[in-house]
């Protein structure tokens, strides 16, 4: 080989890594919500936030409507699926998902996550199935014991299919969601030594700095199938109802009594809503040495909340006049994800040599 020749190579390999470099660095971020309900403040400080943030900052950014998923275990409820699909986009519009900066899409309309699903499952052991902590906890929620669908064991392995057709690389999640990606993870890096290395990438979580929201009964989560949660939907009426349903101190019964801040739901949600910190800090010195009742911070707090929650759901009925229009944006979306989606796959079978024809 001449010299001229194998300086062209050298150029030619390095223009590739340069290249290869460059796209590792692109940030492609990926959600989803499963569409079996209306969302809450919860998914709000929990993960819409930093979709909000993350639209604005990622090279590419993907929302997925999670609808087989939730088929998981909801096999026997299409309905309830197929109706909030709808509900879910326009909670993640109304808060501000802009469909120019954010591709949204249904998770069904893209049969490549499937097919993807299917090659990382031989990646995965029973085993390891079985040990996934946030799998287990749900489980034992839901009470499945050995009688878990297997589709609902497996969802971490089609989350990472979720997550992989798009090459996306940043996942913003709510805590509980880790073990998950880290499973992910463990697929990735298999995939990549069976099958030849560099087809995706390690996958880098985003979590909230936001604490986790309590449930107004002051249980560790808010959550629709616990029955204390404030929706995005929610009427000035519902807020004043709930808020009022608070659990605050027990201890606390008169007025004159000292009360207590920790375990206190309406300090914690005015900890996490009220942008007036210094205000906040002073009601709870009052609150702790007596003489401050209930009713005030309740008052207060339902003050916060309407001023976030009102123009969420002033957007949302707004939005939800036109239901044609929001179905057109998912299909657009939808579109563009399939385009990514085929190309990715293209890829992944000819790396794992089934490109027959
Ligand atoms: N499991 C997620 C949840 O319950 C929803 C989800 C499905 C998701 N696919 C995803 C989140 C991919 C992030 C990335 O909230």
């Amino acid at each position: 080989m001449g010299m001229g020749l194998w300086q062209t190579c050298v150029k030619l390999a390095m223009i590739w890594y340069t290249n290869r470099m460059k796209e590792n660095k692109k940030m492609t971020v990926l959600t989803g919500d499963r569409p079996t309900g209306r969302l809450h403040l919860g998914h709000f400080v929990g993960s819409i936030e930093n979709r909000l943030k993350l639209q604005d900052e990622a090279d590419t950014a993907y929302y997925m409507i999670a609808d087989v998923q939730a088929l998981t275990d909801n096999a026997d409820n299409p309905e309830k699926v197929r109706n909030n699909v709808i509900e879910v986009a326009l909670d993640n519009l109304a808060c501000g998902i802009d469909p120019t900066k954010t591709t949204m899409f249904i998770q069904s309309e893209i049969p490549e996550i499937a097919e993807l699903t299917v090659y990382f499952l031989n990646l995965v052991t029973l085993a390891r199935l079985k040990r996934n902590p946030t799998v287990k906890n749900e489980m034992q929620q839901k009470g499945y014991e050995e009688d878990v669908p297997a589709g609902f064991l497996c969802y971490p392995v089609s989350q990472t299919a979720d997550i992989l057709f798009a090459k996306a690389n940043t996942i913003p999640v709510g805590e509980d969601q880790l073990p998950v990606i880290e499973q992910a993870n463990e697929i990735v890096e298999k995939f990549n030594r069976f099958y030849g290395g560099e087809v995706f990438q390690k996958i880098k979580t985003i979590i909230s700095e936001t604490p986790r929201l309590v449930g107004l009964d002051g249980g560790a989560k808010m959550s629709k199938s616990l029955n204390n949660a404030i929706y995005l939907s929610d009427s000035s009426e519902e807020i004043e109802r709930k808020v009022g349903l608070m659990y605050t101190d027990p201890a606390h019964i008169h007025v004159e009594d000292p009360g207590h801040v920790e375990g206190n739901v309406v300090f914690a949600y005015l900890d996490i809503f009220d942008t007036d910190k210094a205000g906040v800090a002073e009601l709870k010195k009052q609150y702790e040495a007596g003489g401050l009742g209930d009713v005030v911070i309740k008052k207060r707090l339902i003050g916060v909340l309407e001023d976030l929650i009102t123009p969420i759901r002033e957007r949302r009925e707004y939005l939800a006049k036109d239901p044609k229009k929001v179905m057109e944006i998912l299909r657009e979306g939808t579109e563009r994800a399939r385009e990514a989606a085929q190309a990715t796959m293209q890829e992944v079978r000819s790396a794992m040599k089934i490109n027959y024809f």
